[in-house]
């Protein structure tokens, strides 16, 4: 694996400095957009409250710890148990991230995941990600669409969908409607004041262009970036049924995860109609202010589906020790949003890697302080 740069590991260690670096480095739109959970963010707060309570005692006396990370997932092997969460509207919270990050995906392998409504396209990035790639589908309610769709992500090299199903109606994100957001970001003078006073990104965004849903550009009659974000939002909530999803099982032959489910018999109904792969995640924090902190559903999840469906965690991770407990309590894999998110946002085109690092050094670390040396050993390691 790529050795880190100790620079910025000395620098920055943790994701709580790219976390602090980001919030000064992006205008206030831009990090309300980013950061924002809903109602009084309480699901946000409660997957990082509910992660930090999980401990694990460690077994001493072990000999040398040689770690391996390596994670096998629907046939594919992964440099490690962990990947890059699908984020919409990426170039607004730093401009050309999708390419960033499908490149660290690669350059780690790990994989990257491109959401429906990013802002490059399955054409641009899949070749950058090589076949790490996962394409996020926000599910079209036009079946010429869903077809078209998929077949882009196909023929760019994706080789695994996520369907997003917990976003039944858009999340009511009061934080970004207060600090303005509208797509496309509208040019207001608070907005050029915030850009004057945050002159990396406004030079940065400047250079890369206003940004806009280049994925879904293609199927809206009207070309204006407005007209684009309208579209989608009306024509991509696709009010998501069982047929749906059996639909598009049937259309895609890779592997399908069913991302956001948090209900132990929506992952039976899931597995019984040939979805190999469950989602167990609250999106963050960002859609449902009444749900549970994901992780606090993984340990039921993990027993209704018994591996029958590989269980792919996220939702408030930002550590390797939190990669290390959901693990522990059940996942076969874990997605992380904010935090390369934090990374593009602090360190530009270092950030991705940078944040591959610190959550490889510090997983490696904790799993030798525990006294672990596989990913599969992790199981039920904690207390
Ligand atoms: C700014 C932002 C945009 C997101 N956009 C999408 C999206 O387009 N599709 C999707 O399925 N999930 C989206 N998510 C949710 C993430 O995929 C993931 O579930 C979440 O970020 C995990 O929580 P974490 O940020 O605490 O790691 C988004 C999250 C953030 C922070």
């Amino acid at each position: 694996m790529r050795k880190p740069d100790q620079q910025l590991m000395n620098r920055y260690p943790a994701i709580a400095d790219l976390e602090a670096k980001a919030r000064r480095r992006l205008p206030n739109v831009a990090w309300e957009y980013l950061q924002s959970g809903t109602g009084n963010d309480g699901a946000m707060t409660r997957n990082r409250e509910q992660l930090e309570k999980i401990t694990f005692a460690p077994q001493f006396m072990q000999g040398k710890l040689q770690v391996d990370l390596t994670t096998q997932l629907f046939g594919t092997t992964y440099n490690a148990p962990f990947g890059i969460a699908p984020v919409g509207l990426t170039g607004l919270i730093w401009p050309k991230a999708e390419l960033i990050l499908a490149q660290t995906a690669n350059t780690y392998g790990i994989p990257y995941s491109l959401s429906t409504v990013a802002t490059q396209t399955p054409e641009t990035v899949g070749p950058l990600v090589g076949n790490r790639g996962w394409f996020q589908l926000y599910p079209p309610a036009d079946a010429a669409i869903l077809k078209d769709l998929l077949q882009r992500a196909r023929a760019a090299g994706f080789t695994t969908l996520l369907i997003t199903a917990d976003v039944p109606a858009p999340g009511r994100r009061e934080k970004s409607k207060k600090a303005g957001l509208t797509i496309p970001p509208k040019i207001t003078p608070r907005l050029a004041w915030e850009g004057i006073t945050h002159p990396q990104w406004l030079w940065e965004t400047l250079r890369a262009g206003l940004p806009h849903l280049r994925t879904v550009a293609p199927y809206s009659t009207d070309k204006d970036s407005k007209a684009i974000a309208e579209f989608a939002r009306f024509r991509f909530r696709g009010d998501l049924d069982w047929d749906y999803i059996k639909h598009v099982r049937d259309l895609w032959s890779g592997p399908i995860i069913l991302k956001g489910i948090l209900h132990p018999q929506d992952a039976l109904d899931a597995i019984a109609i040939g979805i190999d792969g469950i989602g167990v995640s609250n999106h963050g924090g960002r859609q449902f202010d009444g749900a549970p902190a994901a992780i606090d559903v993984l340990p039921d999840m993990a027993k209704a589906v018994d591996d029958k469906a590989a269980l792919i965690f996220d939702s408030g991770i930002r550590s390797g020790l939190d990669i290390m407990r959901a693990l522990s309590l059940g996942a076969d894999f874990v997605l992380c949003g904010k935090a390369f998110m934090y990374g593009c946002a602090a360190l530009g085109k270092r950030g991705g890697n940078h944040t591959a690092d610190i959550l490889i050094d510090d997983l490696t670390n904790n799993m030798q302080q525990l006294g672990v040396r596989t990913i599969a050993a992790l199981r039920n390691r904690h207390r």
